[in-house]
């Protein structure tokens, strides 16, 4: 299982030497948690951050975006060329033309989905997203518990993953994101999630590379 840490939860304020310490060999991808002061209450960093954490690290990015207005933002990132692009469900009525509008630019697709939306929607979205981040917190803080009810929504998807990559000969990569820790690592992995978000868990403590590599359950 691949680890995203969130930046969120770095220190800010060093931010530059928190990237330059991470190990490529744990750490996969950098999570950048971008928020509005809208679609969430909470206003993190945009694209001018997310540009500078770009020349600090080779770490792949992966872009989680809570915005009320994901077509305006999301084309903001494509210069950083980042792994993925994630976009809220939530959030537009159009989830399918911003998908491909993120594929032409060889950039992988995401769609996130709050812990109250029915995970039945990936029924008519699954062929045009590469990855779905499952939320398992309600977004717009770091540091928050991992829901219990997430347990049955992730059980659910990987069923419907295991049929709807078989329909569309396509496999959507899962992400999760929310409170996730050593005690929760073990059967996300078991399920197949192919990537974990930990903001708390990696950067609030002396040695995130550790805390990550738990994560991936690689010795
Ligand atoms: C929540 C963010 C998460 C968060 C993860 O709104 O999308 O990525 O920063 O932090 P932890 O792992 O502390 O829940
Ligand atoms: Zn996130």
């Amino acid at each position: 299982m691949k680890v995203s840490p969130s930046i969120l939860a770095a220190p800010l304020t060093e931010l530059g030497s928190a990237l330059r310490q991470l190990d490529p060999g744990v750490i996969s991808f950098i999570h950048l948690d971008i928020m509005d002061g809208h679609f969430v209450p909470a206003l993190t960093f945009g694209e001018a951050v997310s540009a500078a954490v770009k020349k600090e690290t080779n770490i792949p990015l992966d872009v989680h975006l809570m915005v009320s207005h994901p077509h305006i933002e999301v084309p903001k990132y494509f210069p950083l060329k980042p792994h993925n692009i994630t976009f809220h469900y939530e959030a537009t009525s159009l989830p399918v033309r911003l998908a491909e509008s993120i594929r032409e630019q060889g950039i992988l697709s995401g769609l996130a989905l709050n812990p109250g939306t029915p995970v039945e929607v990936i029924e008519e979205l699954y062929p045009f997203f590469d990855l779905l981040l499952i939320m398992t917190v309600e977004p717009g803080f770091y540091g928050q518990p991992f829901l219990p009810t997430s347990w049955a929504r992730i059980e659910r998807l990987v069923k419907m993953r295991e049929r709807l990559s078989k329909t569309y000969n396509h496999h959507m990569l899962f992400e999760v994101d929310g409170g996730v820790n050593e005690q929760n690592c073990k059967r996300l992995r078991e399920l197949g999630i192919d990537m974990v978000v930990a903001g708390s868990f990696v950067f609030k403590s002396e040695d995130p590379n550790e805390r990550a590599r738990i994560l991936t359950g690689n010795d």
